[in-house]
């Protein structure tokens, strides 16, 4: 297993504790969950680093590998190894099955091949890794209707985070402040996007953390999930960094921001920038328990049409351009997502947890991309992500400019041609008053940012 985060016990326990009761509540049926195990790069020992599954970890509380847990009325059994005297020699010594099931308030533990006399039954949702799914399968007979009655539990869980959850959140969060900060500081004209990321996740590596995801730092922010770094950066580049920190314990966050490398934002990027923001500020300012998330995006989408009807690139009405999906011309993904343990919680069920039930997504071109379409709630994490891209994919397609031609002034945008790719995202709780942003310690308007910049 890997090293254990500090945390003390009493708290953990009491906390998975309280979580497996309140699943208990929903279910009649014993259920497994999976750590999973890390799987090989290029040889078996050589190994992508250990990520826990995320439902295993909810309940777990550790990222325990090669381990499960059986839960049966809110009772939990620990299925683990203790480590052989040949793993220690290569990875250290762990502390004992008996001592991790106290930690996470274990009522019982056992070695891991004792699995199989506990879980013929047993309900469960698949890991990514495919050994260990294939494990599962071996182990348990499917039943897919409990499967998803499991899968309804969780999410109704997960959806909304508790204290412990929302302390971790907090600490992702100003971890990926501190790291974006940094970013802003390490970039200059002639560096390339590769040295402001090392920047960047060196603040998230110090504080002994992990990124949530792979970082995006790029000159090129019309390719929406952009991975690679070998550009130098130049004078009238924006730079786009999509950066978030993932804590010990496995909860993301997930920031973006958008600067000038040499510190000032040209004419043409600040008007757009502005209009971003303001899509963005709006967003959040709606934001509170009982508000459809989907109402926020078109809120956004509203916003964006206005600001460029504004400044002559859209041409119509703002409600017709949205309406008609013009503006997924330069925003072509939905305003963000749920946060948790995963950067996109809970996306490994598909739309499970994203859609309420009965709700499906939209084939139109401005909603197709939205991941989340429910009512916000009190305790949920979501992001707010707007964005303007000059996609070629999207602005060259000859159906697209045919379907567009009047609804855009092509030759105005020409002028825009320093603005590739925009996006402003925060982490935002969801709070009986409205909302409070987690990420609001790093600022988003353009004054700001030159300055954390031009200080670097
Ligand atoms: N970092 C991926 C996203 O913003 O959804
Ligand atoms: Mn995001
Ligand atoms: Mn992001």
């Amino acid at each position: 297993m890997t090293a254990m985060p500090a945390i003390t016990s009493h708290s953990l326990a009491d906390t998975l504790r309280r979580r497996r009761q309140q699943l208990a509540k929903q279910l009649d049926f014993p259920v497994v969950l999976w750590s999973g195990q890390s799987s090989a790069r290029n040889f078996p020992a050589n190994t992508y680093p250990f990520r826990a599954n995320s439902h295993f970890l909810y309940f777990a509380g550790l990222p325990l590998m090669q381990a499960a847990i059986h839960l049966e009325g809110g009772r939990l059994t620990l299925l683990l190894d203790d480590t052989t005297p040949e793993s220690a020699l290569w990875h250290g010594p762990s502390p004992s099955r008996e001592q991790i099931a106290e930690q996470i308030g274990a009522d019982a533990a056992f070695p891991y091949s004792h699995l199989a006399k506990l879980a013929p039954d047993a309900a469960t949702v698949l890991v990514q890794d495919a050994a260990t799914a294939a494990e599962q399968l071996a182990i348990l007979t499917l039943h897919p209707a409990r499967d998803h009655a499991l899968a309804q539990a969780i999410i109704a869980l997960r959806l909304t985070h508790d204290d412990a959850a929302l302390t971790s959140l907090r600490q992702a969060a100003t971890v990926s402040v501190q790291a974006h900060k940094a970013g802003m500081a390490a970039t200059a004209v002639g560096k390339t996007e590769a040295a402001v990321r090392a920047a960047m996740e060196a603040v998230i590596m110090g504080e002994n953390m992990t990124c949530a995801y792979n970082s995006i730092v790029t000159t090129h922010g019309e390719v929406l999930h952009n991975e690679h770094y070998g550009h130098r950066l130049q004078s009238g580049d924006l730079l786009l960094a999509d950066v978030g920190a993932e804590s010990p314990l496995g909860w993301a966050s997930d920031i973006t921001r958008t600067w000038p490398v040499t510190g000032e934002f040209s004419a043409t990027q600040r008007a757009v920038y502005d209009i971003v923001l303001a899509a963005h500020d709006a967003a959040i300012a709606a934001a509170r328990p009982g508000v459809e998330y989907r109402e926020l995006h078109l809120l956004a989408c509203q916003v964006l049409a206005e600001g460029l009807v504004d400044l002559g690139i859209l041409q119509g009405q703002p409600q017709s351009l949205v309406e008609q999906d013009a503006h997924a011309l330069f925003f072509p993904h939905g305003i963000g997502h749920l946060l948790g343990l995963d950067v996109h919680d809970m996306e490994d069920l598909g739309d499970l947890a994203g859609y309420a039930p009965d709700r499906h997504r939209s084939d139109r071109f401005g909603l197709k991309f939205l991941r989340l379409d429910r009512p916000l709630q009190a305790g949920m994490v979501v992001t707010i992500e707007p964005g303007f891209y000059q996609v070629p994919g999207i602005l060259q397609d000859p159906a697209r400019r045919s379907q567009y031609q009047t609804l855009v002034n092509w030759e105005r945008l020409q002028q825009f041609q320093d603005v590739r790719g925009i996006r402003i995202e925060d982490d935002v709780l969801i709070t009986a008053a409205g909302s409070d942003v987690l990420t609001a310690a790093l600022p988003s308007n353009t004054k700001a940012i030159e300055a954390l910049v031009s200080r670097g």
